[in-house]
């Protein structure tokens, strides 16, 4: 085949896609009948498919990244004009967007000052995870190596990260796995019972949920712990925000046996709950932030493990022993592009108030799914943060039984024949992928999140009647 095609008919497109590609996070068996979804095209809050059809984005790209919408000029722009002038040199040097944006980025992060550049949310994450083990290695005589990590909470796609991988969907049939990764309980208030606090509520529980924390800390011994690895709010795993005076109460734990903390940012990061990042909401103080899909929006690939001038100074104490320093690297986390689409992204933020929007926005998408609650009764629960929401279906509102995930499937199938993309948890917790996601982009309006929310009523009827 030659190398044109013909834009108007995307046939070839369609064929070579079948033919070759292995796309994420899918079964293709349905593909030998039917043709894969092929995104075309995006504007704003919309993109086209390959039949010209045209979709109302409330998943960000799918996967909560698309924050500023599709089709920004001035990203792309600034990013044509970093490649013309340098478009890669390893980050052992540094670039003008790389320290630009590292400036921009510490000036909403207060209490951490230092941003090592990477280019997925797994890397980032990893990059802590190695930072941990050599401070334990300088620090502890390699003691205190232990990270803890929770149920339902994801880190991503590579083997240390699904070591601290909380989905047991995600990871099954793929162990062994790395050593000196342990388990805490989830902190999650709809599913308490399955922690044994259903006597509790409110901040009593936010409180019980951080001391199961301590009692995995009293068993492994706090001496053999270095690090506990969180998302603010749990996104993948049900989209959960953590119950009041949990935070607070984990803070202490840290504090207390001296364990560093890890927010792992990579969906809330960069405005997605309507703070720059989701932890700010809590008072938390971390050690560590990583960062990704937000972070550029898509426009280019850029992750950030950031931490603070204390953790950077245990790398360059001693400069006479050559072993003392990170050695650690990320070939793209020295492309340029990451940094120069981040610069802009962040200024649209700022220049178009879009935490504000977001703010709003997620209001106003919590009402309307609290409204569908008092509709339909398999919509059990229904939390997140910001434009970070999701519905819990379930069969009986007292046992909370989860709906069958071919169930929940269909609701994500019927919103689609309505011309919207929403999400679900996906091969997440065994039995419990029964999570409607929603993530628009911050640039939502009032009719855009009524457009979502009212395909979900009439996908909800359609499939529980
Ligand atoms: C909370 C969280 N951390 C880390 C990752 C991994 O990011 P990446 O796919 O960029 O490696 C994800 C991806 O979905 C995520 O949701």
């Amino acid at each position: 085949m030659d190398g044109t095609f013909n834009e108007n008919d995307l046939s070839r497109v369609v064929d070579a896609d079948k033919a070759h590609v292995w796309h994420h996070l899918i079964q293709h068996k349905p593909f030998e009948t039917t043709d894969p979804r092929i995104i075309v095209e995006g504007k704003g809050m919309r993109v086209w498919d390959q039949n010209g059809k045209e979709w109302l984005d409330a998943v960000s790209g799918g996967v909560w990244t698309v924050n500023v919408g599709y089709g920004r000029e001035e990203i792309c722009k600034a990013v044509y004009d970093q490649l013309m002038k340098l478009c890669y040199f390893a980050q052992s040097a540094g670039s003008i967007p790389g320290s630009l944006f590292a400036e921009k980025l510490i000036d909403k992060m207060p209490g951490l000052s230092r941003v090592y550049y990477t280019n997925s949310g797994s890397e980032a994450n990893e990059k802590a995870f190695k930072m941990v083990r050599q401070i334990a290695h300088k620090k502890y005589g390699g003691k205190k190596n232990k990270i803890l990590y929770r149920d339902r909470d994801y880190h991503g796609s590579t083997l240390a990260a699904m070591s601290a991988g909380g989905q047991d969907e995600r990871n099954a049939q793929y162990g062994p796995f790395a050593p000196g990764f342990v388990r805490v309980p989830h902190c999650m208030e709809y599913r308490k019972h399955e922690l044994g606090l259903e006597h509790l509520s409110g901040r009593e529980f936010g409180i019980a949920a951080a001391n199961l924390i301590e009692e995995v800390i009293l068993r492994e011994g706090p001496d053999t712990v270095g690090a506990l690895c969180l998302e603010p709010v749990t996104a993948g795993g049900g989209v959960i925000e953590a119950p009041e005076g949990y935070w607070e109460r984990v803070q202490e734990i840290c504090k207390q046996y001296d364990i560093l903390l890890h927010i792992d940012e990579v969906v809330c990061g960069i405005g997605r709950t309507g703070t720059w990042f989701g932890y700010q909401h809590y008072g938390i103080k971390p050690d560590f932030v990583t960062m990704a899909k937000g972070v550029a929006s898509g426009y280019a690939a850029i992750a950030c493990m950031v931490t603070t001038e204390e953790v950077f100074e245990m790398f360059k104490d001693d400069a006479s022993d050559p072993m003392n320093y990170f050695r650690d690297i990320s070939t793209f986390g020295g492309c340029t592009a990451g940094p120069a689409a981040a610069l802009v992204n962040m200024q649209i933020i700022e220049d178009e108030g879009l935490l504000e929007n977001c703010t709003a926005m997620g209001d106003r998408m919590m009402a309307n799914l609290k409204a569908l609650q008092e509709k339909h009764a398999v919509i059990g629960d229904v939390r997140g943060k910001g434009l970070f929401l999701g519905a819990e279906l379930v069969t009986d509102r007292d046992t909370k039984e989860p709906v069958d995930e071919k169930q929940a499937q269909a609701v994500v199938a019927e919103v689609g024949a309505q011309g919207v993309i929403i999400g679900v948890t996906n091969r997440s917790v065994p039995g419990k992928n029964n999570t409607l996601c929603f993530s628009p982009a911050l640039i939502a309006t009032a009719e855009d999140i009524d457009a979502i929310t009212e395909a979900v009523d009439v996908a909800l009827a359609k499939v529980f009647g």
